[in-house]
C-alpha cells in the first residue's frame, strides 16, 4: 500500500442494505481507498455474502464491531478509518468503540440520541486526534457548493427569506388505518428504539436544518415547530419556522407522507439582489434570478461556472450528468485527502476541510431535540 492510499472497513451495509452501498460506490469513485474489514450485518448469511461479495479476506470479517475493533487495532496494517452505516440507534455504541481503539469514524447521520452522548463522541475524537466525519452527502453537490459560494460572495445581497423542503412519500401506508400496525412493526424508522425521538425529523429534517447551515454560514436564535404522527409513535409531517441570530426567517417542511414526493430536497433562497432554487432531483441544475431579469439556468459543468472554486468539485462536462455518488464522493475526496495529509504530518487545505465533521452531527442531535420539545410544549424556544 503507497503512503497515497487508504484502507476502510464497514459495519452495517450488507448487500441488501441501502445506504452502505452508495458510501462503497462512492469512495470508489477516486481509486485511493480499499475496503478490507467488515462486520456488515447482524445476519450472519448477510454478513458473509457481503464480505464474498467484496473479496474481504477470511481474518478481517468479523462478527460483531467490537470484535472488529479490537482486531483492528491490534493490527500493523489496521484500517485508516470505519464507515458506520447501522440503523440510528447502534451510531454511539459503535462510534465510540472505533474512537476508543484510535481509530477514525465516518458515520451515518442521525449521529446519536442524546446531547450527552454527542458531546462525549466529540470529546473522544478530539482528544484522541482523530477524524469524525457525520454523512450530510447532499452538501457534497458541487451546485450546492456553488450555491454556497454566490452567497458568501453576496450575489444574492442580504438574504430576506429561506425556504427549503425535505418531501418523500414512502411511509403513506401509515396513515391507512388498515396498514398502519403492519408498518409500525415492520419499519424501524418507526420505532423509536431503533430510530430516537424522532422519525422524519431526525431520518430527513436534518439534512435540511444542515443544508440551511451550510449555505447561509447561520446559526439558529430560537424555533417553533408543528408536527403530524397519523396514528404512530412519530413525527411524519413537521413545519419548522427558525429565527436565526441576525434575524433571518427560515421555513423548513419535512414530510414522508407526501404523495408524488420521491427524494424532494429543495431550497429556495431570497435577496435583495437575486435568489437561487435548487432541487436535489435535478442536481446539475441551479436557477439564478436577478431583478427585472429572466431566471437563468446555470449548469454544472459549464465554462461559466469556472469563475467558481467549487466548480473543481465537478467531474464530467455539463450534459453528462452526475447524482448522488459524485455527492458523496466529493465529501470522500475531501475526507480521503485530509486523512492522507494527516497520515503524512502534511497540512490539509481549506477544500480538504469541505466534509461536514461530528459539530455537523452534534447541531442535527440539537436540532431533532428542540424540535420535537417545541412540537411537544406547542410553543417556540430559544435555542
Ligand atoms: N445520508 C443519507 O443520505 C442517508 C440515506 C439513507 C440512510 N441514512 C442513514 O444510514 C443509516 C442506515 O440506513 P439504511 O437505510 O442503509 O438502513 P438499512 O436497514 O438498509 O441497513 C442497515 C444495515 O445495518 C446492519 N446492522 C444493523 N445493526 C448492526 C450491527 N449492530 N452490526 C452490524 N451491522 C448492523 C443491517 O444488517 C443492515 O445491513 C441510518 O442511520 C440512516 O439514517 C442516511
Amino acid at each position: 500500500m503507497s503512503t497515497n492510499e487508504l484502507t476502510y472497513g464497514m459495519v452495517g451495509g450488507d448487500v441488501k442494505a441501502f445506504i452502505g452501498d452508495v458510501h462503497r460506490k462512492a469512495i470508489g469513485f477516486d481509486p485511493r481507498c480499499h475496503l478490507v474489514a467488515g462486520a456488515f450485518s447482524i445476519d450472519p448469511v448477510l454478513h458473509v455474502l457481503t464480505a464474498d461479495t467484496y473479496h474481504i479476506a477470511k481474518d478481517r470479517r468479523y462478527n460483531d464491531y467490537k470484535e472488529m475493533a479490537e482486531a483492528e487495532s491490534k493490527r500493523k496494517d489496521k484500517i485508516d478509518f470505519v464507515v458506520i452505516v447501522t440503523p440510528n440507534a447502534s451510531h454511539y455504541q459503535i462510534s465510540k468503540e472505533f474512537l476508543l481503539h484510535d481509530i477514525n469514524v465516518i458515520c451515518e447521520k442521525p449521529l446519536c440520541f442524546t446531547l450527552e452522548e454527542a458531546n462525549e463522541l466529540s470529546k473522544i475524537a478530539k482528544d484522541r486526534n482523530l477524524l469524525f466525519a457525520v454523512n450530510y452527502g447532499y452538501t457534497g453537490y458541487t451546485m450546492v457548493k456553488i450555491a454556497k459560494e454566490m452567497i458568501a460572495k453576496k450575489e444574492l445581497g442580504k438574504l430576506l427569506s429561506v425556504q427549503i423542503q425535505y418531501a418523500q412519500d414512502w411511509l403513506i401506508d401509515t396513515t391507512d388505518s388498515t396498514k398502519s400496525a403492519e408498518m409500525g412493526k415492520k419499519i424501524w424508522r418507526l420505532d423509536p428504539k431503533a430510530s430516537g425521538i424522532s422519525c422524519s425529523l431526525g431520518d430527513i429534517g436534518t439534512h435540511a436544518e444542515n443544508l440551511f447551515r451550510y449555505l447561509t454560514g447561520d446559526e439558529i436564535k430560537r424555533l417553533v415547530v408543528s408536527t403530524d404522527k397519523y396514528g404512530q409513535a412519530l413525527d411524519l409531517n413537521s413545519n419548522v419556522i427558525i429565527q436565526c441570530q441576525d434575524g433571518l426567517h427560515v421555513g423548513i417542511w419535512v414530510s414522508q407522507v407526501a404523495i408524488g414526493c420521491e427524494n424532494g430536497l429543495k431550497f429556495q433562497i431570497y435577496g435583495t439582489k437575486g435568489s437561487l432554487n435548487w432541487n436535489q432531483q435535478d442536481p446539475d441544475t441551479l436557477y439564478y434570478g436577478l431583478l427585472h431579469e429572466p431566471q437563468m439556468k446555470l449548469v454544472r459543468g459549464s465554462n461559466y461556472l469556472k469563475k467558481y472554486e467549487a466548480s473543481s468539485n465537478s467531474r464530467l462536462p455539463s450534459g453528462h450528468p452526475e447524482g448522488l455518488y459524485e455527492a458523496f464522493a466529493n465529501n470522500y475526496r475531501h475526507i480521503i485527502s485530509y486523512l492522507i495529509k494527516k497520515k503524512g504530518k502534511e497540512e490539509p487545505t481549506l477544500e480538504d476541510c469541505d466534509f461536514p465533521t461530528i459539530a455537523d452531527g452534534l447541531d442535527g442531535v440539537k436540532f431533532v431535540h428542540k424540535a420535537i420539545q417545541s412540537a411537544t410544549e406547542e410553543k417556540w424556544l430559544e435555542y
